[in-house]
């Protein structure tokens, strides 16, 4: 069995020193698994040898024409629930996935998964995740579906079309631990009580010192976030269209 080396956490990363990994070496197998969404073990190490030499790769092949054709009908016809016309970039993507090591090995859940712009950057930056990501609209979740086939990167990624209310909830019930949870959910076009809810929701899911990562347009939902979480940390991305600022708060 040959040993291929996984890259090493990034500068920025904070350890969360529970389900993180110290192990770099990943063995090779041939036929990894989806996520099971009730497990909350780590994975094999022996299941990643394709998306380890993914995760050295310098760039991801381009989401499908058709994906960003959908988003950007999505975000005209369902404007509140799709909270933007073209998916995120480069740049906010890689500012929000920052703090989650690179070897990280537990689950991260993504809610609102659009066309997959952050599930693939993820799924390819920690090799050893699993990835559990939910998308409402089940054009947008079946593109996801395809954009990570064609990285290559979909064998331990499961997309669902559910909204992220009952796939926290079911995480909850099979009490499995989380300790990210990413989102692009447009908390800002929600009514006050359903934004507060879902930030609740999440703060259950997640594991004592979990982290829940969400972009926004706008800083107007900081005070709620503030409300439910020990600590919170903002940062601009300016480099995105429309700019975004990031959310890292911290259970
Ligand atoms: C601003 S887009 C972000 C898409 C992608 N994450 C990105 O960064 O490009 C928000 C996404 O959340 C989805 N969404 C909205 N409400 C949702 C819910 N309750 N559950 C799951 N997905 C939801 C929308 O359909 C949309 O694709």
């Amino acid at each position: 069995m040959s040993r291929l080396k996984a890259s090493s956490p990034s500068e920025s990363c904070v350890a969360t020193g529970r389900s993180g990994v110290s192990r770099t070496t990943v063995e090779r197998e041939s036929s990894p698994e989806l996520v099971q969404t009730g497990g909350n073990s780590g994975c094999s190490s022996a299941r990643y040898r394709d998306e380890v030499r993914l995760a050295g790769a310098p760039t991801l092949p381009p989401k499908s024409l058709a994906s960003y054709i959908h988003f950007f009908f999505a975000g005209l016809l369902k404007q509140g629930q799709t909270g933007g016309i073209v998916p995120s970039q480069k740049f906010l993507v890689e500012k929000m996935l920052s703090p989650i090591p690179q070897d990280f090995s537990g689950l991260v859940v993504e809610l609102g998964a659009g066309s997959g712009a952050l599930t693939l950057r993820l799924a390819r930056r920690c090799p050893l995740a699993r990835i559990l990501a939910c998308e409402i609209n089940p054009v947008l979740a079946s593109d996801t579906r395809m954009n990570l086939a064609r990285a290559g990167l979909d064998r331990r990624v499961q997309v669902v079309a559910e909204p992220a209310e009952k796939v926290l909830g079911d995480l909850q019930r099979n009490q499995t631990g989380v300790d990210f949870v990413v989102s692009g959910i447009p908390l800002g076009t929600l009514d006050r009580e359903r934004a507060l809810a879902l930030i609740r929701c999440v703060h259950r899911t997640l594991t004592p010192g979990g982290m829940y990562i969400q972009f926004q347009h706008s800083l107007l939902d900081r005070k709620k976030i503030e409300s439910c979480f020990n600590g919170l940390r903002t940062v601009q991305a300016f480099l995105n269209f429309p700019p975004a600022v990031v959310y890292f708060a911290r259970k």
